[in-house]
């Protein structure tokens, strides 16, 4: 009898296989303009779905996978056997997210996909310095409990703001992030949080797209690459340590997979599998194209050894780690996507709050956040003196008075920080030019996980700082911080 796939809940009522099917490899395939035969396709995906691997994970942007999954999973209506899955992601531009903008994001996933219910609707977030994703998440939950999305998932979302929106109070069951032999980034503060909360990891990347298998063993580096996928993950490889290190680790998967009679590619899954926060490794289809089902499936059939993982955790010291958490690969330096830097598209972003000369003179510039208070009480969020910006003592303050991670330091200091970075690129400067911060706490016992924040946010740029416990800060807040810049 053939290996089915094993399963997992995922959530209540979302049963998975731990192999999902990807497709954002129907993006690439349909990258000239020609779309996909979208009854071969599905069927395709019957296929797989026959065989087990009967979760599909797509987004907004996949090209006509969720049409060919909607035509999909018109063909499964009524079938007898377990339901296929289909997760997909909604992934606005940056800007403000009323209920409209929302809702008619997610009207389109359930009218593409044809269903009544999202299984797992995963959103994703350009830039967290802009708190339009808060607004999202409110409306996602709405829409959850109308009964059109079954549950909440982010993707790309770093530890600190997965932390905060589950702080907050948002479901979130999952995280969809790359975790790979080449990019162990989720193996950390990811997973020690997940574990501790109960969020799941979807982990994509697993095979590189395709480098950590057999038919690279020994290959020498391609000079061009054909797909968008492998053109992402070479970039990992670079950073790590190049070509050569990639073989290192293809040697000794390759020992490993010879010991239990399976393949390179199933050793780099099996190696993802196993880590504690995984429910499920995402791994690519190409539809009608190419399939590795019977060789995906052996992946089932063993487990790593005390002897294989210390042999992984060796070869793995000759490696460089991809810097910083996951998802910052979308939105800094180095930047690890198939197009590469994507500082122009960062850039084409427009500034979170409008900047105004202040009595007309175009030297000395301000910036309102938008509470009641600014005006009344006659300050700015942040004023711009020539190359000086000062931005004002800053709370955890969503829209018109909600506070963020209501006695949570940790949380309340991610959403100032990114409150404060927003501040000073509206007036023309980046965080990297502050020189001084301040930070006011209400319980000294937070200075630690606070100051972590700040770390992780000033860690290269090392301003002059000032930590004080204050007897009380105006209003209900647990921190408040404050920030100078220097530009050019
Ligand atoms: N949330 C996000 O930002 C994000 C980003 C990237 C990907 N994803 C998700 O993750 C999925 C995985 O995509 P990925 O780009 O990360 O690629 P991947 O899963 O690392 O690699 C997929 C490729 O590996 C090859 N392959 C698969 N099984 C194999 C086997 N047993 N033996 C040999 N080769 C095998 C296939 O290449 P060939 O077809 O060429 O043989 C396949 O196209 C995507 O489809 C998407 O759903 C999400």
């Amino acid at each position: 009898m053939s290996i089915r796939p094993d399963r997992t809940l995922l959530a209540p009522g979302l049963e998975i296989s731990r192999m999902v099917t990807g497709l954002w490899q129907v993006a690439d395939m349909e990258r000239d303009g020609r779309l996909l035969d979208r009854d071969a396709a599905a069927s395709a995906m019957a296929d797989y779905a026959r065989a087990g691997f009967d979760s599909f994970d797509m987004a907004d942007h996949y090209g006509s996978a969720e049409l060919i999954t909607g035509r999909f999973l018109d063909m499964q209506a009524g079938a007898e056997g377990q339901r296929p899955t289909a997760f997909t992601k909604w992934c606005p531009s940056p800007g403000p997210m009323s209920a409209d903008v929302v809702r008619s994001g997610i009207a389109e996933r359930l009218e593409r996909l044809g269903v009544e219910t999202i299984d797992l609707l995963q959103f994703h977030w350009w830039m967290f310095e802009h708190p339009g994703y808060i607004d999202a998440m409110k409306e996602l939950v709405a829409l959850q409990q109308e009964g059109r999305i079954l549950h909440l998932g982010v993707t790309n979302f770093d530890t600190d703001h997965l932390r905060l929106l589950v702080k907050h109070g948002f479901p979130i069951v999952s995280n969809q992030v790359s975790f790979s032999l080449l990019d162990r980034r989720a193996g950390e503060d990811m997973s020690r949080f997940c574990l501790a909360t109960g969020v799941r990891l979807l982990a994509y990347g697993t095979l590189g797209g395709g480098f950590l298998t057999d038919r690279w063993v020994g290959a020498p580096e391609p000079t061009s690459i054909e797909d968008w996928s492998k053109s992402k993950y070479k970039r990992f490889i670079d950073v790590i340590g190049g070509w050569p290190v990639l073989q290192t680790i293809l040697a000794a998967l390759q020992e490993i997979a010879r010991k239990h009679g399976v393949s390179v590619a199933n050793v780099a899954t099996r190696w993802v599998l196993e880590q504690p926060a995984v429910a499920s490794v995402i791994v690519g289809a190409r539809l009608g194209e190419r399939e590795h089902r019977a060789d995906n499936a052996a992946l089932f059939s063993f487990s790593l050894d005390e002897d294989d993982k210390q042999r992984i955790d060796e070869v793995l010291t000759s490696t460089r780690p991809i810097p910083g958490d996951c998802g910052d690969e979308y939105r800094r330096p180095p930047f690890l996507t198939a197009s590469g830097d994507l500082s122009h598209h960062l850039e084409s972003i427009p500034p979170v709050f409008d900047a105004f000369p202040i009595d007309g003179r175009p030297d000395r510039l301000r910036i309102d956040s938008g509470s009641v208070w600014e005006p009344i009480c006659g300050y700015s969020r942040a004023v711009r003196i020539g190359n000086r910006i000062l931005v004002s003592g800053t709370t955890a303050t969503h829209g018109s008075g909600e506070i963020i991670c209501p006695g949570d330091a940790q949380g309340q200091a991610v959403y100032i920080l990114d409150k404060i970075a927003a501040s000073i690129a509206s007036l023309g400067g980046t965080l990297a030019d502050t020189i001084r911060t301040r930070i006011y706490l209400s319980n000294a016992d937070d200075w630690e996980p606070v100051s972590r924040v700040h770390g992780r946010y000033f860690g290269a740029v090392r301003p002059a700082n000032t930590l004080l416990e204050i007897s009380r800060l105006v209003g209900d807040y647990a921190v408040e911080i404050e920030a100078e810049a220097v530009v050019g």
